[in-house]
């Protein structure tokens, strides 16, 4: 059965990846998880310079999903790459690397440092972080700043560019459209969800930054809808994230449309869950009797809408 996927030049040997955020730099779970066994890893949001994030309380739990307020902290490029790369570049699994920055010149800057390192396979441009004041959704909610991260990054590598957007749009796929123009490779979705969650004792709000970002099951359902309506509307491989807990979930978003999948919140539950849901695409491919997994992708069986005339 052929499980690999291709996305731009980025090849994987299955379609799942774990999250940006939820896997450390890719090396904090190497005695837990068989990394070889993954499609490839997205590493935490590096910033030019090491950041410390927000200040605590930063997670809390919710119905169905967690709030996080991280704040993008990281220990920056240069130290990711002197002492997280020469490790992860020993696996035999896709890295991408997820860049975060404030100005479009910090995006340029972090690539062309990336660009001299041996072992990146892609890069993940997160433009859609909630939780972090410059930088983050003020550039992932504005058309034309997407359209000039994409356009001047794209200029610096030949490596697959995928561009993360955020949910908290009118219209994700606009966004899509103008990551496909400017010469993206493919887009992820979706970021986590602003969200707020109040203590009812101390009527403080329960993380410091007040709002959040919401991830885990509780966004599954606005997640493969953003999926389904890029999918729809602009011809470029989506990689879908938001929720994805076990492999019917991750077979729910390649049927809606997305090529691949990332495994986000489920992490913190049980650091092997991405593993599970590889074996279970497979036997659902193996029962299904479909011999490429590429087959399911876009899928989707859709009734003429019974709506009232
Ligand atoms: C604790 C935590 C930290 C995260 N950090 C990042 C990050 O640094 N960069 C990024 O692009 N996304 C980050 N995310 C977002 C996830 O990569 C993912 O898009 C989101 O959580 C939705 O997927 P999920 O519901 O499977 O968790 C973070 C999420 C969590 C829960």
């Amino acid at each position: 059965m052929k499980t690999e996927v291709v996305i731009g030049k980025l090849k994987i040997k299955n379609p799942v990846l774990v999250a940006s955020g939820t896997f450390g730099y890719g090396d904090e779970l190497l005695g837990t998880v068989d990394i070889n066994k993954l499609g490839g890893i997205v590493t935490k949001s590096l910033t030019l310079k090491p950041k410390i994030g927000n200040p605590p309380p930063r997670i809390a739990e919710t119905p169905c999903g967690m709030l996080n307020s991280i704040g993008l902290e990281n220990i920056g490029v240069d130290k990711f790459i002197t002492e997280k790369l020469p490790i992860l570049r020993n696996y035999d699994t896709a890295i991408i690397v997820n860049i975060a920055a404030k100005r479009v010149e910090d995006y340029c800057e972090i690539i062309n440092r990336l660009e001299d390192a041996e072992g990146v396979s892609a890069y993940e441009i997160n433009i859609s972080c909630p939780n972090v004041k410059e930088g983050g959704l003020e550039f992932g909610t504005n058309l034309s700043m997407t359209a000039k991260i994409v356009k001047e990054t794209r200029k610096l590598t030949d490596k697959t560019l995928i561009i993360k957007l955020t949910p908290n749009v009118t219209r994700i796929s606009d966004f899509a459209k103008v990551c496909k123009e400017e010469g993206a490779d493919a887009v992820s979705l979706i970021n986590t969800v602003v969200g707020m969650a109040i203590d009812i004792k101390t009527r403080k709000p329960k993380i410091a930054s007040i709002t959040g970002g919401l991830s885990g099951p509780a966004i599954k359902p606005i997640a493969i809808a953003k999926v389904f309506e890029v999918f729809r509307n602009v011809d470029i491989p989506i990689i879908g994230i938001g929720g994805i807990t076990t492999w019917e979930d991750a077979v729910e978003f390649m049927i809606a449309g997305a090529k691949a999948v990332q495994v986000g919140t489920a992490n913190f539950i049980d650091p092997t869950a991405s593993l599970q849901i590889i074996s279970g695409i497979i036997r659902y491919c193996e029962e299904n009797k479909i011999y490429d997994v590429n087959e399911i992708v876009g899928s989707i069986v859709i009734d003429s809408p019974k709506v009232e005339k």
